[in-house]
């Protein structure tokens, strides 16, 4: 089959999930006959022989890195197919993403409802930098509450924010009806779905205007690299693509765009994984008496755990929860010290189970379930080992 031969890659219609996420953005380079877009580490691209109407801060014509690069298309195309979305920018690291879809959307004088569990650089940016430094102001609301979602809107009101199952509370968003109310009010919706990435949930299908992934969780999926995207309609993403990439300098570094392409190729797979393992896992600790709580949405004892159901058909909703032993910070404390597959560290995710102890104070705090007040919390990220493996762990570190 020749080049002009082969069904189009890119096009998210013609093939299912895991046949895009191993082909999408992947095409023979010309250069070499490589069957796999090569690693393209070069700031500078030859020019035209007349390149004197060339805009400098354009990003159709391969330039210079900052602009846009091989890796970088390469990677945008892959995750487009996957999240079934028209057009994706990729950036250094999933708050420049989530900088990008801020600073490009609003104005002095606007106004914007976000989660008030929204992910703690968010949090910052909208309770300091953006209202002190840029005059955009926020209201931060419980996205649960439908009712608490339409009295935040104000008639300045351009955007709300909120992730699907929030981080650490696994609080789960009715993204559909959220999207009603946003356009009611003629703001947009963008949505942080780095918990619950394709084909878990696709919330531009559901209503969104925007979706942000931090890519350096479970896109990637080794642990080995940073980077963020926002993907929705071209005309959203062009001027992120201006502000954030070519004059705020957030791009992402080829090596690290072509290290996502090759993680997102087994995004599919790992996906089915990690969320089987997730529900054993949370199923296990929920019978533990040690335990004070879980957090996880795939159990019945969540409150919106229907909610969820709906939302992901019924598969369980993501691999990451909360939760903590009945006991205090130094309990929790011997309790990752005696786990041997599972380690403590921060982040989501990765290849490998990871857990991180945080305390019942912080930025965001006040707006916690009240376990999470009284005990803290221990976050867990179920990664790919043996579930047996992982629950043998948690057994032998809870005696
Ligand atoms: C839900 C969510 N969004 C965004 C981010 C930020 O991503 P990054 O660390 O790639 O900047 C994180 C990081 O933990 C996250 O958990």
């Amino acid at each position: 089959m020749t080049e002009e031969q082969r069904p189009d890659k890119h096009d998210p219609s013609s093939c299912r999930l895991e046949t895009q996420a191993v082909h999408g953005g992947n095409a023979v380079d010309p250069g070499t006959r490589a069957i796999r877009t090569p690693l393209v580490m070069a700031n500078s691209y030859a020019l035209p022989e007349d390149p004197s109407s060339l805009s400098w801060s354009g990003f159709d014509t391969p330039l210079y890195t900052r602009n846009s690069g091989v890796n970088q298309i390469a990677l945008q195309r892959k995750l487009a197919a996957l999240e079934h979305a028209e057009d994706a920018v990729v950036l250094a690291s999933g708050v420049a993403a989530l900088h990008g879809v801020f600073f490009s959307l609003l104005r002095t004088g606007d106004h914007a409802v976000i989660s008030d569990v929204t992910y703690e650089a968010v949090f910052r940016l909208f309770r300091d930098i953006l209202p002190e430094r840029y005059g955009v102001e926020a209201t931060f609301v419980d996205t649960s509450d439908l009712d608490a979602v339409r009295a935040a809107i104000r008639p300045e009101t351009k955007l709300v924010h909120t992730e699907v199952v929030a981080n650490p509370t696994t609080r789960v968003c009715d993204i559909p009806a959220v999207a009603a109310i946003a356009h009611e009010a003629g703001a947009l919706l963008s949505v942080d779905s780095t918990f619950t990435p394709p084909p878990l949930y696709r919330p531009l299908e559901h209503g969104a205007d925007l979706v942000v992934h931090s890519l350096t969780k479970f896109v990637n999926g080794h642990g080995d690299a940073m980077g963020g995207a926002v993907l929705g309609s071209t005309e959203l993403l062009d001027p992120i693509r201006a502000d954030v990439m070519i004059d705020v300098g957030g791009v992402i570094s080829p090596f690290n765009a072509w290290l996502i392409s090759r993680g997102a190729i087994t995004l599919p797979l790992r996906l089915r994984q990690h969320l089987a393992s997730a529900q054993r896992v949370a199923e296990f600790l929920a019978g533990r008496p040690e335990v004070a709580y879980v957090a996880y949405p795939g159990l019945a004892s969540h409150p919106q755990h229907e909610l969820a159901a709906r939302l992901f058909d019924g598969e369980p909703p993501g691999a990451v929860m909360a939760f903590a032993l009945d006991g205090d910070a130094d309990t929790q404390n011997r309790f990752v010290a005696d786990l041997r597959v599972i380690t403590s560290a921060v982040s989501v995710g990765h290849d490998e189970s990871l857990i991180v102890h945080v305390g019942p104070d912080g930025p965001r705090a006040a707006h916690w379930p009240d376990e999470f007040r009284r005990y803290g919390h221990l976050r867990l990220s179920v990664g790919l080992e043996d579930p047996d493996d992982l629950v043998a762990d948690l057994t032998a570190a809870l005696g």
